[in-house]
């Protein structure tokens, strides 16, 4: 790992800045390559990943890596995947607004350490704070966005794939894969698709 985001993660470990550093296990900062051209957003810890200190690793984590899979990444070497928030919120409740204020520093350096082409947002907590925008993420996913100069693909959050498990086509399962599609094409270089286009929200 470059130095710089061993220093990011070793003072994101030490991270007191909101109330959830009281009750958390693990601060669970990221999974996957330093240098990745994709970087996956998700929203906050849940136990397992609490529990491990690394994100993605339960039911939604172990279904995101099969669709990357799915599409020839490798979630390793491909991706760089990290949440809004690095520490789990009690219940898996949603994030308040001070903690996401509070944690934002983190991610935004792990933006600019990563430096990723693209980005892959999960579920609408995590779209709608990121691009601070209140377009649902039912209209916003499948179409190519731009945020501080970088791609943006926002779509479903794993979990919720999970709860819609029906791969039927317009499904969530199948509209996801569609998207994770897209990012694998632009990743290759068929980049006509990467205009932003916020033609049809
Ligand atoms: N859900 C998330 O948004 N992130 C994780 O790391 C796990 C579940």
């Amino acid at each position: 790992m470059r130095v710089s985001l061993e220093d990011l993660k070793a003072s994101c470990l030490q991270c007191q800045r909101c109330d959830l550093a009281k009750e958390r296990k693990h601060v669970v900062v990221s999974r996957g390559h330093p240098s990745a051209r994709l970087m996956v957003i998700g929203e906050a810890p849940g136990a397992d990943e609490d529990a491990q200190g690394r994100p993605f690793v339960g039911r939604s984590g172990r279904l995101l890596d099969a669709c990357l899979t799915e599409v020839g990444l490798d979630q390793a070497d491909d991706t760089y995947i990290c949440n809004l928030i690095k520490c789990r919120p009690p219940g898996n409740r949603r994030p308040t607004p001070a903690e996401l204020k509070a944690c934002r520093p983190w991610l935004d350096r792990q933006i600019l350490e990563v430096n990723p082409e693209i980005l892959f947002i999960l579920g609408a907590t995590a779209t709608a704070t990121l691009l601070e925008c209140r377009t649902p993420i039912s209209r916003l996913r499948g179409h190519w966005t731009e945020w501080k100069g970088r791609c943006v693909m926002p779509s479903f959050h794993p979990s919720y794939l999970l709860r819609n498990p029906s791969r039927e086509p317009g499904k969530p399962h199948s509209l996801f894969m569609a998207d994770l599609t897209h990012v694998k094409h632009a990743l290759n270089g068929a980049v006509s698709g990467l205009t932003p286009d916020s033609s049809d929200r």
